[in-house]
């Protein structure tokens, strides 16, 4: 069967042979970097605050890859990753979405990002899973062991591929260290020492805010 790269070449072929300007342009036929539009992966990101944010800039440099949708119940985060979606791709394509359910019942979607709080991880992915999409979602799997497990069987259900966002556990840096244990080259391991960075860092710049107020405007609180 003729796929739709092979379609817009012969496609372009032909109305050259005819005197006809093609019009296809070099990112359509694959030809500039970038995958053939039918064979990138169209994604939706579903929270887009600190880490999954900084998932979605890495998505965005994947060449095979195409993110269509952001959501977010934070209006301010929404617009700041659309931004940055539509200026990644130079048009204004990318759809902004306050209920992830809009997002995972999108027929054009193939998989999800999800960057959401922990106790909002298994809802959208059993979402995302029924309704065909392949999820990358963030540490920890789940919030309560019942959900995880509904997880894990709504991704077998459906036949889904599943990745955990945990950093630590593939970058190859780790991976090599793991490796290098693993198969003995550093021989027995007697103790292990584990170092972390002490205190508590502010990311959410919410010092000062710990009385309790409205929600702000741009915050859906209720979803
Ligand atoms: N892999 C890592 O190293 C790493 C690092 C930090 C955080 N995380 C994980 O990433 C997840 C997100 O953490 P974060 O630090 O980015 O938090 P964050 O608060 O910065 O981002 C969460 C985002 O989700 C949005 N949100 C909340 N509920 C929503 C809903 N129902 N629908 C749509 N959007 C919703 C928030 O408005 C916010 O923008 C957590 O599970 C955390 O454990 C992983």
């Amino acid at each position: 069967m003729i796929n739709r790269r092979e379609f817009l070449k012969s496609a372009s072929l032909a109305a050259g042979a005819v005197s006809i300007p093609a019009v296809v342009s070099s990112t359509v036929l694959g030809q500039s970097g970038r995958a053939a539009p039918s064979n990138r992966i169209v994604m939706g990101c579903i929270g887009v605050g600190w880490q999954g944010g900084g998932n979605m800039n890495s998505f965005l440099n994947e060449n095979d890859v195409q993110v269509v949708a952001v959501c977010d119940v934070d209006k301010n985060h929404l617009n700041q990753a659309r931004e940055r979606v539509n200026k990644r791709y130079g048009n204004q394509d990318c759809k902004g979405y306050g209920n992830f359910r809009e997002v995972v019942s999108r027929k054009d979607i193939d998989a999800v990002s999800l960057g959401l709080p922990d106790h909002w991880h298994s809802i959208p992915a059993i979402a995302a899973a029924t309704n065909g999409k392949d999820i990358f979602g963030e540490k920890p799997l789940s919030h309560k062991f019942a959900e995880g497990r509904a997880m894990c069987e709504a991704v077998k259900r459906y036949g889904r591929i599943w990745q955990t966002g945990s950093w630590q556990r593939s970058k190859s840096n780790f991976r090599f260290a793991c490796e290098l244990v693993l198969n003995g080259r550093i021989g027995k391991i007697v103790k292990a020492e584990v170092g972390l960075p002490a205190g508590h860092t502010d990311f959410g710049k919410t010092k000062g805010q710990e009385t309790p107020g409205p929600a702000p405007g741009h915050l859906d609180w209720n979803f």
